[in-house]
């Protein structure tokens, strides 16, 4: 028996001795590797802690990155979040083509970009991947249809006149006022509308209405567990405050999409032709949706991309707004420009019709370069599940590749002078490379919504421009930081003049 017993206890110490001698030897080998020309390390490695003694949060390595490409002119920067997590971060158009090209699936595993969003989206369109991903992108492409797309230009409308008027109210006297969490407001309000016509009166009520802070504090939450490595393990997570809160918001929403999808579905199965007679929403399309088979999606994959199109559609377009109205107020020249085209487009009318939107060309390009100088959406993440070779380096497989688009958008090497707000860059001849601007993303995994969240934006923008001369509040200049998408750390401050 004893015999036995020291014969399994030298088994199972040579195989653990085995295992950590190939791990050492990985990591020995993977810590070569990124470290060699054409793959800059963050900086000096830290046996335990890798590069994250390097930095507190994701802004700090973004200005690693901007630092190594300055004097190394290189295209790629390699992280270790700890000893055992690499991560390469991509900062050249040309390498970025070649993973946005690819099919490599988002990174959901634990640790990875996705990781935290999985319990409130599921596998709805963002995360999903392969067959499941192919076969929705295909059902849902309808869904941004011009035809679909255009009644919401009234929704737009509608829900811009309240944040207008809440805005006049509240700047009166010259008043600054901080505008990102009244824009985000806004942008849910319309996202409610246009998913499953909910009006839950969500700008009058804030965070008062428990869907609406549901949503809030789950966008937030996802977004600071990545900042915060040891809440990574499930257990660790769901036994913590934060945790807590996500599960009991999580099931709220859960609850309430059920409730909403199991209605719409009766009401479409008794009276099918109400279809004729009204506009349809995304829950519609997504409930009519059929594959060749004939099949549609089940209820819990119809709750997945509602809370998908909730989450994706209004944090991005709050940031995207937000900023714009930032460099409205920044550069004058430039409001002064979008301002003559709003007033020639819309003449005295207030309220932006769907044909408007094509006559606003100035409008568009301010969108633009607002969307590369402040880029909505800083990052976004694939793992490699087969070899990839990028700028002559062979990535192994189960790499985290993650596509630094803020970087891309400020690289010196693609943009003359990055720094400086000039929307005529988009205007001019340019031989720039597509992958050079990505704030939507590219390739097969591009933003399903971006037409959308561009037409809401014009609608906003050309709104806010032809009731009031937007001005900056001086005292308050607002610092950029990159979290899944970017805000400001001390709010947007604006003061507003009526014309
Ligand atoms: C200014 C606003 C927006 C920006 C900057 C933006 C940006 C992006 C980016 C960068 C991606 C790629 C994400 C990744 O690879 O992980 C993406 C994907 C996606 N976006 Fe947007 N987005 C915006 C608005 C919207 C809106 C309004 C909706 C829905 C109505 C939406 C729905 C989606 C979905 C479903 C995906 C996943 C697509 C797929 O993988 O097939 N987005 N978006």
């Amino acid at each position: 028996m004893d015999l036995y017993l020291i014969i399994i206890g030298t088994l199972l110490a040579a195989i653990c001795i085995w295992k950590v001698i190939g791990m050492v030897n990985r990591y020995k080998g993977l810590i070569k590797l990124y470290n060699q020309k054409n793959i800059q390390p963050a900086g000096k490695f830290h046996p335990f802690w890798g590069h994250l003694h390097l930095g507190a949060d994701f802004d700090e390595f973004t200005n690693i990155c901007f630092k190594l490409i300055e004097q190394t002119k290189t295209r790629m920067v390699s992280i270790w979040m700890m000893f055992f997590f690499p991560l390469i971060l991509v900062c050249h158009p040309e390498t970025a083509k070649i993973v946005l090209k690819s099919s490599e699936p988002k990174s959901k595993r634990m640790g990875g970009a996705y990781f935290p969003l999985l319990d409130w989206l599921g596998d709805g369109l963002l995360i999903s991947d392969g067959k499941k991903w192919e076969r929705n992108r295909r059902l849902l492409t309808p869904a941004f249809h011009f035809d679909v797309l255009k009644p919401y230009v009234q929704i737009y409308n509608s829900v811009f006149s309240i944040f207008l008027d809440k805005l006049e109210k509240a700047t009166s006297g010259g008043k600054s006022v901080e505008i990102y969490e009244s824009v985000g407001l806004a942008t849910l309000d319309t996202m409610l509308r246009c998913s499953v016509s909910y009006d839950a009166k969500v700008q009058e009520q804030g965070s008062n209405h428990p869907y609406v802070d549901a949503v809030r504090r789950l966008s937030y939450i996802s977004q600071e567990r990545l900042l915060r490595p040891w809440l990574t393990p499930d257990f660790l997570f769901y036994l913590s405050p934060i945790g807590r809160e996500f599960s009991k918001h999580a099931k709220y929403v859960h609850d309430f999409d059920e409730k909403v999808i199991r209605e719409r579905r009766k009401s479409l199965a008794d009276n099918p032709s109400v279809l004729e007679k009204r506009h349809l929403d995304f829950l519609d399309i997504l409930l009519t949706a059929r594959d060749e088979q004939g099949t549609g999606l089940t209820d819990r994959e119809v709750r997945d991309e509602v809370d998908t199109f909730l989450f994706e559609g209004h944090d991005t377009t709050a940031s995207s707004i937000g900023w714009a109205i930032y460099a409205l107020a920044k550069y004058p020249e430039e409001q002064q420009k979008v301002y003559e085209e709003v007033k020639r487009v819309l003449g005295g009318r207030e309220n932006v019709e769907w044909s408007d939107i094509q006559e606003f060309t100035r409008l568009s390009l301010f969108i633009k370069e607002t969307m590369r100088m402040y880029s909505p959406v800083p990052a976004i993440a694939r793992v490699t599940t087969r070899e990839m070779e990028l700028e002559g380096v062979v990535i192994p497989v189960n790499t985290e590749v993650t596509i630094m688009i803020q970087v891309l958008h400020h690289n010196e090497e693609i943009w003359n002078k990055p720094e400086e707000f000039r929307t005529d860059r988009f205007a001019e001849e340019s031989k720039r490379d597509p992958y050079s601007y990505v704030p939507f993303s590219a390739g097969p995994r591009n933003c399903i919504g971006q037409h959308f969240a561009l037409n809401e934006q014009k609608v906003a923008l050309a709104r806010l421009v032809q009731r009031f001369r937007i001005l900056p509040d001086p005292n308050n200049v607002a610092v950029p930081t990159n979290a899944v998408v970017t805000r400001s750390k001390n709010g947007i401050y604006i003061k507003l003049e009526k014309r």
